[in-house]
Parts: C-alpha cells; structure tokens; sequence
C-alpha cells in the first residue's frame, strides 16, 4: 500500500515538474562553432586523419574568407569580373572535447555555406561534400565522436580552384557561420518545422505548424510534443500538445493548429514577430526545444493591382544585392548586413532580392526583424553554363537536393513572399526551359505553397520565352524592360507582373562631370572597346551614366511609379559589389551599380529615392564647391514636400525651380565662384528645408565619426567608422585623398579598410588607406573583452583625429 503510494506521488510530482516545464527551459544546445579552427592554404589531403600536426597551421575564428585577404592581380583565374582576388584551395581544421553524458544526444554539424566544394571529414571519416558554395548543409556525428579526454577533429577541405565559377566575387572558405547542435535522442529533425498563416481576420489569426519529430536512439517511446505560440514581449498566446509514439530510428509528422486571438500583423513598417516554441518531451523528461519564427500577414499579386501586404496595396521597392559584405569580404558578420539594411530602410527600401543565390540565414533573419519583403533566389544557371566552371557543373546531380534545402531553410522566415528559381537563365530561350521550370516550380510546391515562385526573365516576346511557355510562374519576373512595360498587360494577359532587376545605372561617389544632362550608354555593346571614360576610371555620379541594356535611375523609375500592374521593382543594385567593374577593364575591380558604395556611403542619387521612396522630407543639393572659377558647373536638387527651390551663391538669387511634369529634380548651370550655395526648397511660399554646401579650403585635419559608440565585447560586433579630410572649419575636402594611417589599442582590431573607389587596389585588410574624394572607412571589431578601443588616425601635415569607443558585456 505504501508502495503504490509513493508511486502515485511520484507521478504527481512528475506531472507537476512536465506542467512546469517552460518554453524557455532549455535542452537543446546549439554550440556557437566558429572559433579555434586552423586553418592552411593549399592541398593537405593528410589533415584528414586526427594525428596531423596543424601545429605550423594558422590560428583563425569562422566566418572566413581568404580571398579578401589576398592582393588584387589581373592574372588571377577569377578575373576582375570575379573581382581579381585569389581564390584555390585551402584546409581548416578544429579539434574538439565532448562530455561523457552527450553520448546519450544525438549531436551534428550544420554549416551554412562553404565556399565551394566544402569536403567534411570527422575523425578521418568522411562525411560528404557540397559542390554548392551557397547551399547550407548539416551532418550527423554521433556515430563516429570521441568522448571524455579522447580529442574529436573536424577537417574540411575548400576547393574553389576551378576558374572562373562566377560572374561576380564569391569569396573562398568556410565564409558562413557553423554550429554544433547537441540535443536528446528523440529531436526535432533539422529544418524540422513547417508554419503557416492559412487563414487571417482582424479578431484571429488560425496557424498551422507541422513538426517533424525522430527518435534516434531509444525503444518505443511515448512522446509527447508541445508547441507554444508567444508574443514579442514573451507571453504566451496559444499552445497544443500532441501524443504520439515512435520506434527507434522512426521519425514522423505531426501537424498542430492554433488560433491566435487579435493578431499584430507583421508588416514593413512594424514588422512584428511571435515566435513558436517546440519541445519534444520522452515520457516527461524535455528532450529537445526548437524556435520557429512566426510573421502573421497576408499578402496579394494582381494581374491589375499589383501587390497589397495585409490588404493594402503597395509598391515593392526594392533592391538587389549580392552576398560580399565590401571590405570584408564573403565573411558573414550580423551587424555588417544589419547596417546596410539600415542604410537602405533610410532611402525607403522595403524589399530584397538576393542576387542571384541562398543568402546567409542572419540576412533574412534581419529582414524578418526590419521589415523587409525578400525575394530569395535559388540559381543564376541551370544545365546551360554563363561561365566555364558555374554550377551547370553540377546541376544534374545537386539541383533538387539545393532548391530543396534553400525551401526548408528559409520557408519559416515571414519576410520571404517570392521564391525565384533562376535569373537570366539561358533555357529561357529554348524548349529545354518548360521542362525543367516545371520541375524546378513542382519542387518548391511540394514543400511551400505560400508564396509565389518567379523567375527573372529577360526574354520579353512571349512565344519566344521557354520559360514563360511553361506556364508554371506565379509571378513573372523581367529585366530592364521598362521601355516595353506599358505592351506587357497585352502580351502577358492576366499574369501578375515584377520588374525583377532594372536601372544597372553606374556612378563613382564624389565624381562629377559635365555638362550633367547628357545621358550615355555604356558600353555600347559587348565586343566595342570604350570610346569614352575618364582615366581616373570614375563614372559621374550625376544620374546620366548607364549600362546599355539598363536606365539611369530616373528614367525607370519615372516608368514604373505609375504602373499599377507592376508590382514593384528591385534596383541593380543597393550596393557596390565586388567584381562586375563594367564598363571598365583592370583596375577597376568591383561595380559601379550601387545606389551606396562599397565602402557603405551614399552615392547622390540615393536621395532621388529617398525624395520619392519615403516621407521624409528631402533636400539634397549637389555637387562640392570646389572648382575652377568660372567654370560651368551643374547644381541639382531633389526635393519633396514642397512646390520650389531657390538657390542662392553667396546671397545671390540664382533663381527659383519646379519640377514640372514627371521630373525628379532640378538643375541650374551655374558659373563657378567660390563661397556658399544655399538652398532653400519651400511649399506655400514657406521655407521647408535649407541646405548650405560650403567651399572647403586646405586640408587640415582627420575627423572620426563612428556608426556606434559603444558596441558588444563579443569579439564579432562593429563599429564603422567614417574617416574625412577636413579643412579647418570641419568641411569636408571633396578630392582630398591624403594617406591615412591608423592606430588601434585594446580590446578592438581592424576589420577592413576602404574608400569606395572602384579602381583602388589597396588592400581591404590593413592600417591605412587612402581618402577617396575626401574619405575612407575604417572597420573596427571588438575583442571579445570589455573596455575602451582607442583609435587614432594620422596624415601626413594633417591634426591627426582621435576617438575612443567603449566595448561592453
Ligand atoms: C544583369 C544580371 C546581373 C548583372 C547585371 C549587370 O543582366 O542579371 O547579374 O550582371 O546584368 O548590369
């Protein structure tokens, strides 16, 4: 009798320790593994094996990227085209210790991309390789770990050496994060969560979650799994449990359904976020706890309308961008990506289309959090090579198995609304192209029917588009067709319309030419050498200068504002890449696309968008003032929220402008003489905003203006910080391009260093670098100790600038 009372009590207590289970207790431990790797260039086939010395090996922490890390040549296989960088092969290695008790976990690597090839060896067995360099992939270790003292290493062989691979950088090395994920037995599996919002009202949001569950270890178990919905402040809203059992080895599905009362509904401009909260429980021990993001919205593509998010219609505007991070290369860093979005959601940008491949998780989880739609893109090339050594390489074999994973990584992510399985693709010309846009359109739906799957076409006649002909798009995506936009309601009826990539407009910050208001094409075509262009290698940054199948940034604009049918469009391209330099050869080794530059600073026509894209009020008034006398020099202003300019030059009235018609800015050609410009935009006759651009004079001193202050002692977060060249009353020195050397002391190290010039070939990782009309950018990360970082910037004959930042736990 005692006996079966003590047992009762026993299950009440268990009972009541399950019931008290949080969704914030823990089991799962996802290991940051990103640190202690060596790392060796060339081909180490021995490193496999556990006993290999890496003691003469580099010492390195992950994401890594060495091509940044080389001098720039003509003569690497990459090519300026892949921005003239080394790329080869290269090794890393990471021993490891694991307690005891994980024996009773099932434990595997996840790494979200490597560069290419990446090869995975764990104590001498090999674990698989993955020809994709943008794909992520995990493998399953259990089976072959060491525990207690025995040493555990990991060894991954980079093999980027077949040239060229890509018509832009890509970076070489293990350029993403890893992670070791220890967890019970019976687990979520990777990727192992499907939600979705299938139906929204203003009083309740009903919501999906499948949930795939395995047991690798243990006999027949009853287990029970628990998903919880909270809020953003961490209140729980909704939650379901399920029973089920499962045999060793066996793995299912289950599908719960909650309602969530009074939705806040994830939009643009508040991007609110749930999350969902899945723990796995064996009988009444937590075996494991999985986080999926949760978005609640809905949206819509009309053949008429365009787009409307939470029924209300909108334009996307967006941008394309590829991967590199500028002076830091491939190497992923949160708060770089995060600081690029928050330049661009300034200019009114709300939508990303990754160019052209899987981007890195931290950018869609940045996207979720800022309120970013994306468009994520799967390929570039399909069978049909554009270069020598593409993934055409490798299509048969890995095709299904990449768009597979690109879908199961990313389809919880609400800041995704459009899968695009290609750009530019070449099947698009033959019939080759229905068969497999059929394919490939079968395969996102078999595991996401939520959003709309496009392709960025270049084809415009529909009879002769292989891939329209398959009639298998949602969405058809076209680039740089603005010209034959208002024909596409006719030739394409009925279809819901993007303008996937347009503008490919190219402008060097700070560079002006004139006169400013004649537009050129360049180059005019592939196989004509440039007749024009300027030595230095700068294209002006007046919006007059475009690829010859693009626009300039005003031209598209101007044709897409007004055209309801189109949904939106993506900008080629928020930023200054690496690689791609047209129009010009080597030395220029990284685009002139970008609305910013590489460096991160806005190039002029930034606030064009800006002036129509948010509703900020805008005046912004350039160029410099430092010219010839008597020179003709041009003066635009963008403006919004007001009817009028008037400029004045050292108090003098130059006279008063409108924008007429659909004009996007005003312009007065203005006989040089140094001093002050003012202007003054006004609405009602009621001065909105002034703006004054000074003459700068000598050059006097170094300035040091960081992004932040104060930044995380987690040896990964950034401080950016703009360097200028200032005459004594702080004016900026609009062609100064002194040498600036830096100095740094405690618990802080340079990152990268750039100017946003595309022909420099100064090195991205180093002390110094040249101003580049009239600045450069220093990147600073911290240690992963806090206290101060004292920076320190010198130029010859110049007051050196001095700044301390602070680091902090
Ligand atoms: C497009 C292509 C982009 C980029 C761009 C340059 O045709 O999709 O990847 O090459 O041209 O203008």
């Amino acid at each position: 009798m005692h006996r079966v009372k003590s047992f009762f009590l026993l299950l009440f207590v268990l009972a009541l320790c399950w019931n008290c289970t949080a969704p914030d207790d823990k089991e799962r431990q996802v290991i940051d593994f990103n640190s202690g790797w060596h790392f060796q260039l060339g081909d180490h086939p021995n490193a496999i094996s556990a006993d290999f010395d890496v003691s003469n090996w580099r010492e390195l922490n992950l994401p890594h990227d060495w091509s940044i890390e080389g001098d720039f040549s003509e003569d690497h296989p990459t090519k300026p085209e892949g921005g003239a960088l080394p790329a080869g092969i290269g090794w890393y290695r990471k021993a490891f210790r694991l307690p005891t008790e994980a024996k009773e976990q099932s434990i595997w690597i996840e790494f979200d991309g490597v560069y290419r090839n990446g090869e995975v060896w764990i104590n001498g067995h090999r674990l698989g390789i993955r020809p994709n360099g943008y794909s992520s992939f995990k493998y399953d270790l259990s089976e072959f770990l060491n525990y207690g003292d025995d040493v555990n290493v990991l060894a991954v062989r980079v093999d980027n050496s077949q040239q060229p691979n890509s018509r832009w950088y890509t970076g070489s090395g293990i350029y993403r994060n890893v992670r070791l994920i220890r967890t019970g037995k019976v687990h979520v599996e990777h990727w192992g969560t499907y939600v979705t919002t299938p139906e929204i009202t203003d009083s309740s949001a009903s919501v999906n979650m499948e949930v795939m569950v395995k047991n690798e270890g243990f006999n027949e178990r009853n287990l029970t799994v628990r998903s919880t919905i909270l809020d953003a402040e961490g209140e729980e809203v909704a939650q379901e449990e399920h029973s089920l059992t499962l045999g060793n080895g066996e793995s299912t599905d289950i599908m719960q359904h909650f309602t969530v009362p009074s939705p806040k509904l994830w939009s643009t401009e508040q991007p609110y976020l749930y999350k969902v909260v899945t723990q796995v429980f064996a009988g009444m021990q937590l075996m494991d706890d999985y986080q999926t993001p949760l978005g609640i919205r809905y949206f819509e593509f009309d053949a008429k309308e365009g787009f409307s998010l939470n029924g209300k219609p909108m334009k996307i505007l967006g941008v394309c961008n590829h991967h590199d991070l500028g002076a830091l290369g491939a190497a992923v860093n949160k708060r770089a990506i995060e600081r690029r979005l928050e330049i661009l959601k300034e200019m009114g940008v709300n939508a990303i289309r990754t160019a052209h491949n899987p981007p890195a998780p931290e950018l869609l989880e940045l996207c979720d959090e800022m309120g970013f739609i994306v468009q994520d893109e799967a390929f570039d090339v399909w069978k049909k090579k554009k270069v020598d050594a593409d993934s055409h390489l490798f299509w048969e074999e890995w095709h299904r198995r990449d768009l597979e994973d690109l879908i199961l990584r990313d389809r919880n992510h609400p800041s995704i609304m459009m899968w695009s399985i290609g750009n530019e693709i070449r099947e698009q010309f033959d019939s080759t192209g229905i068969s497999i846009t059929k394919e490939l359109v079968r395969i996102v739906k078999s595991l996401d029917t939520t959003r709309v799957v496009t392709c960025a076409l270049t084809e415009n006649i529909p009879s002769k588009n292989f891939i329209y002909q398959s009639k298998a798009l949602d969405l058809l995506g076209f680039n740089y067709k603005h010209k034959d936009h208002k024909k596409f309601p006719k030739w394409y009826p009925g279809e819901k319309l993007i303008a996937t990539e347009n503008m490919s407009a190219l402008a060097t910050r700070g560079q002006y030419d004139f006169p400013s208001d004649t537009v050129m094409r360049w180059p005019q075509a592939h196989d004509k050498p440039l007749e024009t262009g300027n030595d230095d290698l700068t294209v002006s940054a007046y919006d007059q200068v475009s690829a010859y199948w693009g626009s300039t940034h005003e031209e598209t604009w101007k044709s897409i504002k007004d055209q309801d049918f189109m949904a939106g469009l993506f900008v080629w391209t928020g930023f200054d890449y690496l690689g791609e330099p047209i129009p010009y050869p080597y030395p220029a080794r990284s685009s002139y696309f970008g609305i910013v530059d590489l460096a991160g600073f806005p190039k002029d026509s930034y606030y064009m968008y800006k002036s129509e894209w948010t509703s900020d009020t805008v005046l912004h008034v350039f160029p410099h003032w430092n010219w010839e006398e008597g020179q003709e020099v041009d003066v635009w202003a963008y403006y919004n929220q007001a009817d009028e300019v008037e400029l004045f030059l050292n108090g003098e009235s130059l006279g008063t402008k409108k924008k007429v018609g659909d004009d996007l800015h005003v312009m007065w050609r203005v006989p040089y003489e140094p001093g002050t410009l003012r202007a003054v935009s006004r609405k009602d006759g009621k001065a909105i905003l002034e703006k004054k651009v000074f003459t700068a004079g000598d050059a006097q001193k170094v300035t040091l203006n960081p992004d932040r202050k104060i930044i995380k002692a987690d040896g990964k977060d950034l401080s950016f910080i703009t360097v200028n060249i200032c005459d004594m009353d702080g004016n900026m020195v609009p062609n100064a391009n002194n040498m600036v050397n830096f100095e740094i002391q405690g618990e802080g190290k340079i990152m990268g260093v750039d100017n946003g010039y595309q022909a420099s070939l100064e090195p991205f990782k180093a002390n110094y670098r040249k101003a580049f009309n009239g600045k450069c950018l220093l990147i600073v990360q911290s240690t992963g100790e806090a206290g101060n970082i004292s920076i320190r910037a010198t130029a010859e004959h110049l007051q050196p600038g001095e700044i301390v930042l602070e680091t902090v736990d």
